[in-house]
């Protein structure tokens, strides 16, 4: 995969349509060679730094076992155990670690300081999360939809619930890959209008489409994804009791899915909340392709992996 070499990836709205597009192809061609015992061996000796400022399940092992896939290896960072704790500032501790490492995946409070420590950095820094974007979610979600679909161009996404992190980058995808992505959201937690408007720009190349609702019957219509994320995100837990409230009647349940095609597929990020969100019926019902698209994490970051490093 070309020209990816030493690139940062904080958010996919620094890549080229086309750029996306590459590395999902390039996914699918790391899953079945992995799938077929053969993955290719192209980080050998090469080691990623891993910092978590906040909890993970599937970010942190997909990543780890997808460099070990590769043939490289990881070195965990915790915030806590290193000089920056102790008031060391982000220059020097990038600097050094750019010395040792090949790359850094982070998960961060703040995309600004994520953005901060790719500036002092000299290798890619990837975004395993940040208060605004999820990239490698998003690249995992749209690679689950080709592999079940066949192709995305023209598919309508519809994502219910909070214009949060998932919901930015899911929308960039989706977008970015030619899809109507309709986002129902409630006054008060919609996504944020600028990056919205540069997906928009995106849209303009791709023919893919953003719409913005508060109807979440409009969005899932004709759907062939349904998408949610929970109500309350890492970091808003004192909010949990007024988002419950917020988010009523944006719950992924049997009514709303009923609006959407018969072969919708259900997709959600995880972890989950069973009847808030979303229903257990759903989630774990026919149509819910939750664990496909998790398992999707390891193979598309992989690729983010083997064209950054
Ligand atoms: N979807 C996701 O990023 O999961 P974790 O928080 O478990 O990493
Ligand atoms: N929006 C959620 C996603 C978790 C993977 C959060 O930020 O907590």
């Amino acid at each position: 995969i070309k020209n990816m070499k030493g690139r940062d990836m904080i958010t996919l709205l620094d890549y080229s349509v086309e750029e996306i597009e590459a590395l999902l192809d390039y996914a699918i061609e790391i899953k079945a060679l992995t799938k077929a015992g053969d993955c290719p061996q192209v980080l050998k000796g090469k080691s990623l730094g891993m910092m978590f400022e906040k909890k993970s399940t599937r970010t942190r092992v997909s990543f780890e076992v997808g460099m070990l896939q590769l043939g490289g290896h990881v070195v965990h960072l915790n915030p806590n155990e290193m000089q920056l704790s102790r008031g060391e500032g982000v220059k020097d501790t990038a600097a050094t670690l750019s010395e040792y490492l090949d790359g850094i995946m982070i998960r961060a409070n703040s995309n600004a300081d994520v953005m901060e420590l790719a500036k002092h950095a000299s290798i890619p820094i990837i975004n395993g999360l940040t208060d605004i974007y999820h990239p490698c979610q998003a690249l995992a979600d749209i690679l689950t939809v080709i592999e079940v679909k066949g192709s995305v161009k023209g598919l309508k996404l519809c994502y219910v619930g909070d214009g949060n992190n998932v919901s930015h980058s899911l929308a960039a995808a989706g977008v970015a890959m030619g899809m109507e992505v309709y986002m129902a959201c409630p006054i008060g937690y919609l996504p944020d209008e600028k990056i919205i408007a540069k997906i928009k720009e995106m849209g303009k190349e791709s023919g893919g489409k953003v719409f913005i609702t508060q109807d979440p019957k409009e969005a899932a219509v004709n759907a062939d994804v349904i998408y949610t994320d929970v109500w309350t995100s890492m970091g808003f837990e004192e909010e949990a009791e007024a988002r419950i409230g917020a988010f009523a009647d944006y719950q992924v349940n049997k009514e709303l899915v009923s609006y959407a095609k018969d072969d919708y597929m259900f997709m959600h990020c995880l972890p989950a909340h069973r009847e808030e969100e979303v229903t257990a019926e759903i989630i774990d019902g026919p149509n819910s392709y939750v664990y496909h698209e998790a398992g999707n994490r390891l193979h598309a970051q992989k690729a983010v992996l083997a064209a950054l490093l």
